[in-house]
């Protein structure tokens, strides 16, 4: 009988260790013949630690499950998939948080083995890479272009023609670099698709590599993630060692080698080109743009730089085709987006689906609403960087203009939700505390305004000169919008200005108003 446990950090977090050492024991107690394969996670993180076993109806679920309800698994069937106990939740395929979603990046993730190479080409590892093999560069960029795939860490820009931009420079040494620095509060898919599903993150790379005409690629892993980092570089060992990374790869004459970096812990190394700078060995500060990396990257050579995400999707669109991946979507947002449900939600976790789902259908029929039960008042979108939204929002339908026109962003994905206790004034305080912290202290209106709007904000909520120091803040703010290097400074007044606009009476009940 073979059952999954998943190794991922977060069904780690919450005891999938002792809960695979619970069932090892069990098995060879009861003298069961059992396979524990370590998954990913499917990234419904309130089952976790979700125990499945195989069935010839399926793979059969059991969740939140602790190391003390094992016995008593066994006991009412677990290894033939029986449904009797308290945990069952019948076919994994069946919940109808998975049912629902439409999983092409994330279609392998919490399925498979991650480091089980040998059984990737039964779920189709590897076909987007022999059918890049067969194809030159230029017909890689142009697929990459028809199919609509925008840059998945937050800005949106379309990654064929980033590519064809490196394309297009003389030919030399160039280098793909995966962004991994993924800092936004509330987001883990980039976490998720390293522990999960590492190779398809790697044939991506190998396939940006050929389309390019980059031999060498770097991917850059924020030192919180021990275990993407680990598990990254076992993946590429075993890549390499199987004749797909390295020279000649697939047979083809081509090379692609990989190098896995760790990050030091900035947010603003999540910036490309600070990035950049920290992959050369310097301190992570931003570059002044242009030239842009495509042009001038790593070393000073002609760079791609993709998130996590956007290369985890060439592959299935190399696979399958422009046309199949230009289904999904609506308007210029082509294909699925993971959504990240966090925060004050009852069933957090992973949303892989088409662009034009609802903010509200995300929140309220996947999410189900607040962990607490009390009212959902706001949820910050996009990461820490991005702009709340109220109620009145949820019925937006995610694409990357329609949040746009809303005067919020879509970011990376990250949807952090909070219930009617929340203190919006002490929200925005927060984005500049943050701002203040990560900001890598190279541009005035950033270094300085996050100091001062952080004061300013603490003066409203003490009740002094509100009015006028309202006005104080949204003219730093546009200073900060207006004349920040990155988006670090320039995009902090999101968070602010959002909630001073939406939320105007938790800036105005304070004390002295009250008096
Ligand atoms: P950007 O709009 O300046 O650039 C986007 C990308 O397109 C960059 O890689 C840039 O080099 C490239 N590009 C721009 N013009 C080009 C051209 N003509 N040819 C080829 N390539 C070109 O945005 P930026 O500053 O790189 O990113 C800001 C975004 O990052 C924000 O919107 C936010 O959503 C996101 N973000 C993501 C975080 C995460 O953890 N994933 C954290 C913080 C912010
Ligand atoms: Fe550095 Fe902030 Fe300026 Fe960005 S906006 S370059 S983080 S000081």
């Amino acid at each position: 009988v073979t059952l999954y446990v998943p190794r991922d950090s977060a069904a780690r977090s919450v005891g999938a260790e002792a809960v695979a050492k619970a069932i090892a024991a069990e098995a060879a107690a009861r003298g069961a013949d059992v396979t524990i394969v370590r998954n990913g996670s499917r990234g419904m993180f309130w089952l976790e630690p979700l125990v499945e076993v195989e069935t010839a109806a399926g793979r059969v679920a059991y969740g939140p499950v602790a190391a003390e309800d094992v016995a008593s698994l066994f006991d009412d069937g677990l290894l033939a998939g029986d449904g009797h106990h308290a945990l069952a939740l019948g076919l994994t395929e069946e919940i109808p948080y998975l049912k629902h979603q439409e999983r092409l990046t994330f279609a392998r993730v919490g399925v498979i083995d991650p480091l089980d190479l040998a059984s990737l080409s039964a779920w189709g590892g590897l076909d987007g890479l022999k059918a890049a093999l067969e194809m030159d560069g230029e017909a890689i960029c142009a697929a990459i272009t028809e199919s609509g795939l925008r840059g998945r860490g937050g800005a949106g820009f379309p990654a064929g023609i980033k590519w064809k931009t490196v394309h297009d420079q003389p030919t030399g040494q160039k280098y793909i670099c995966c962004n991994a620095d993924e800092g936004d509060s509330g987001t883990f898919a980039d976490r998720m698709i390293m522990e999960g599903d590492p190779f398809t993150l790697i044939e991506g790379m190998a396939i940006a590599g050929l389309a390019v005409g980059a031999d060498d690629g770097y991917i850059y892993i924020r030192s919180e993630y021990p275990d993407a980092i680990a598990t990254m570089t076992a993946a590429a060992a075993l890549m390499e060692q199987a004749g797909w990374l390295g020279e000649n790869i697939g047979g083809s004459g081509k090379t692609f080698r990989l190098h896995v970096r760790r990050g030091a812990g900035a947010y603003i190394c999540g910036e490309e080109s600070s990035m950049l700078e920290s992959l050369e060995g310097k301190r992570g500060t931003v570059r002044a743009k242009p030239p842009i990396p495509a042009i001038h990257g790593l070393f000073g050579k002609p760079t791609v730089v993709n998130n996590v995400l956007t290369l985890a999707t060439v592959p299935v669109i190399l696979a399958k085709g422009a046309e199949f991946y230009k289904g999904f979507g609506m308007g210029r947002s082509r294909g699925t987006k993971p959504f990240q449900l966090a925060g004050n939600i009852k069933h957090g976790g992973l949303v892989e689906k088409a662009f034009g789902v609802t903010l509200r259908q995300l929140v309220e029929e996947f999410g189900g609403g607040t962990a607490s039960g009390r009212p959902f008042r706001a949820a910050q979108v996009g990461g820490p960087l991005g702009a709340y939204i109220d109620d009145s929002m949820l019925d937006i339908e995610t694409d990357y203009e329609n949040l746009a026109a809303a005067q919020a962003m879509l970011g990376h994905g990250g949807i952090v939700v909070f219930d009617d206790s929340v203190d919006m004034a002490a929200m925005a305080r927060f984005a500049f505390e943050f701002c203040e912290i990560e900001s890598c202290g190279k541009c005035t209106p950033c270094r300085i305004g996050a100091v001062r709007g952080k004061e300013t904000v603490e003066k409203i909520q003490r009740g002094e000169n509100v009015g006028a120091n309202l006005e104080l803040v949204a003219d730093l703010c546009e200073t900060m919008r207006d004349g920040s290097l990155c988006a670090m400074g320039g995009l902090t007044p999101m968070p602010v200005l959002s909630a001073m606009r939406l939320f105007p009476e938790d800036f105005q009940n304070t004390p002295l108003m009250a008096a």
